[in-house]
């Protein structure tokens, strides 16, 4: 079997070759940078939610960000292959949805930041695969508007399906502006792409 055939990607691109360098485990860490630079998700002190953290090139890139005073809490269903001894980290492995993690998120605190690159296990239908993702983000959506602080952000991968125009319809009952970007890191045979919702208003301020 060749390797392409066998799924595998025969030659590393110029964004995991890049990562390698930089020491990130995942090369996805440029799609945040795009949608960080592009939009100022987060920044110098803040706290941010990684929500589908694993291996950690996010999570790892948001804590080069935040200064000293920072915090990250990640959750994934499998563990973080990065350094874990900083201490502006907490991590849950786990499911976000799981009731008994969600509380101890919330224990935590609120956060200026909620980022979710967790994708669905995949079928291979585009449609039940989209479907899936737009539950996961929905769902995502729906909790962070108890995790999230005043003026916060929020941005989420989603496979494209049809349904991204709900989604940021769901995203505008709270945030000032809703917007979509597929960023150039994305493969190119990738249906992907990212909801970004800016500046929040909690629910009992509306
Ligand atoms: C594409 S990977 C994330 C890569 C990560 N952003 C990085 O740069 O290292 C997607 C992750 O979402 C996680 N995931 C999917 N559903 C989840 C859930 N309900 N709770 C926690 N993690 C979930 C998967 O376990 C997987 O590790």
């Amino acid at each position: 079997m060749s390797k392409q055939s066998s799924g595998k990607r025969s030659t590393p691109d110029h964004y995991t070759l890049r990562a390698k360098k930089e020491g990130y485990p995942a090369r996805s860490v440029y799609k945040l940078e795009e949608l960080n630079n592009k939009f100022n998700l987060f920044g110098h002190d803040d706290r941010i939610l990684d929500i589908g953290a694993a291996p950690g090139s996010w999570s790892m890139y948001c804590l080069r960000k935040i200064g000293k005073n920072g915090f990250v809490a990640a959750i994934d269903l499998n563990d973080l292959t990065i350094d874990m001894s900083d201490k502006r980290l907490f991590f849950i492995r786990g499911d976000f949805f799981e009731e008994k993690n969600l509380s101890a998120l919330l224990d935590k605190g609120l956060f200026n930041t909620v980022i979710s690159d967790a994708a669905p296990s995949t079928t291979g239908n585009r449609t039940v695969d989209a479907g899936r993702s737009f539950t996961l983000a929905a769902g995502i959506i729906d909790i962070s508007g108890r995790m999230l602080a005043s003026g916060g952000n929020l941005a989420i991968k989603i496979f494209q399906g049809g349904d991204e125009k709900e989604l940021v319809g769901m995203l505008l009952n709270h945030f000032k502006t809703a917007k979509i970007l597929k960023p150039k890191a994305c493969r190119k045979e990738s249906f992907e792409t990212y909801i970004v919702g800016l500046d929040f208003t909690p629910e009992d301020s509306l």
